[in-house]
């Protein structure tokens, strides 16, 4: 990546109690969770122990760590589509009464502030540190995290303070509003709320979301006059494709160039690629 130009980030991804979708690719147990939960009234093993939520914490600094050590430009933290940390933040899944869980969101939050923390302390202070976060959960597309603007600045602001320095946005439209009254959408509330850097992500440049997908769904390319609008009025920094560029790897370059009539359709068999 680095002869190439490019710099290159690793998602460190603890699943925490998700269900894989292929049984032979769920490993046995013990699955970490906050209450044993892998969706809302889904027993999937037991809630995590003090020693269990600690252990985890830890892994998470060593790894960013280690990342750093092997050379990576920066980490990113997967707290997103009702992974390990998305359980913590949850309310439909995180019923601990210690610390680490309660009716506020920022209480919810607090296990993602300490690993952030220990990531932090890990990769000193000039190392950057992403987070990616959704409102959505896998286990359920309707979830929100916050309702409100008060509530996303009392989910993101501690994880500022904690040591983030960037945050991800995740939604499977990027054109989706967050909140009533604004066509704002997460990337430019979490940067309006927070005034950190953020990531927009989610059929950049395609018709159809990646979920469809993974079902087999192809999507034809889309205008990215929307997009650019929004990046054009600052609403955030940087743009994530996933898809596209699986499809095409000369997508940002025929963008770039202003090629975007040779933009392809994604079609699901180029995942079959990856595998
Ligand atoms: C094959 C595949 C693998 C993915 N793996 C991850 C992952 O490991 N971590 C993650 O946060 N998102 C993952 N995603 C979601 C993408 O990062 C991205 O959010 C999603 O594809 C929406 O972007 P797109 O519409 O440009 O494809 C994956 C998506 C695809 C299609």
């Amino acid at each position: 990546m680095h002869a190439a130009g490019g710099l290159i980030a690793p998602q460190l991804w603890h699943v925490g109690a998700v269900r894989s979708q292929n049984p032979e690719w769920t490993p046995p147990g013990p699955y970490d969770s906050p209450s044993g939960l892998s969706a809302p009234g889904q027993t999937f093993g037991e809630p995590m122990s003090d020693a269990a939520v600690a252990d985890a914490i830890d892994a998470f600094g060593r790894a960013a760590g280690d990342a750093k050590r092997l050379g990576f430009d920066a980490v990113e933290l997967h707290g997103a589509h009702g992974y390990l940390i998305d359980q913590f933040f949850w309310e439909g899944v995180n019923h601990r009464t210690d610390r680490f869980g309660g009716p506020d969101i920022g209480e919810r939050a607090r296990f993602a502030g300490d690993i952030v923390r220990a990531v932090r302390a890990a990769v000193g202070p000039t190392f950057p540190v992403i987070i990616r976060l959704s409102q959505w959960k896998q286990q359920d597309f309707n979830v929100k995290l916050a309702h409100t603007p008060t509530q996303m600045e009392a989910w993101l602001n501690p994880l500022v303070d904690a040591g983030v320095d960037v945050f991800h946005c995740s939604q499977r439209r990027f054109w989706e509003a967050e909140f009533d009254g604004s066509d704002l959408n997460f990337a430019g509330w979490a940067k309006k709320l927070t005034g950190a850097p953020t990531i927009t992500v989610g059929s950049v440049g395609l018709n159809g979301d990646f979920v469809a997908g993974f079902g087999g769904a192809s999507s034809q390319p889309d205008s990215l006059d929307d997009l650019i609008r929004r990046l054009d009025r600052g609403d955030f920094d940087l743009v994530a494709v996933g898809r596209a560029v699986l499809q095409d790897p000369q997508w940002a370059t025929k963008v770039r160039q202003g090629r975007t009539d040779e933009l392809l359709e994604f079609e699901a068999k180029a995942l079959a690629t990856l595998y």
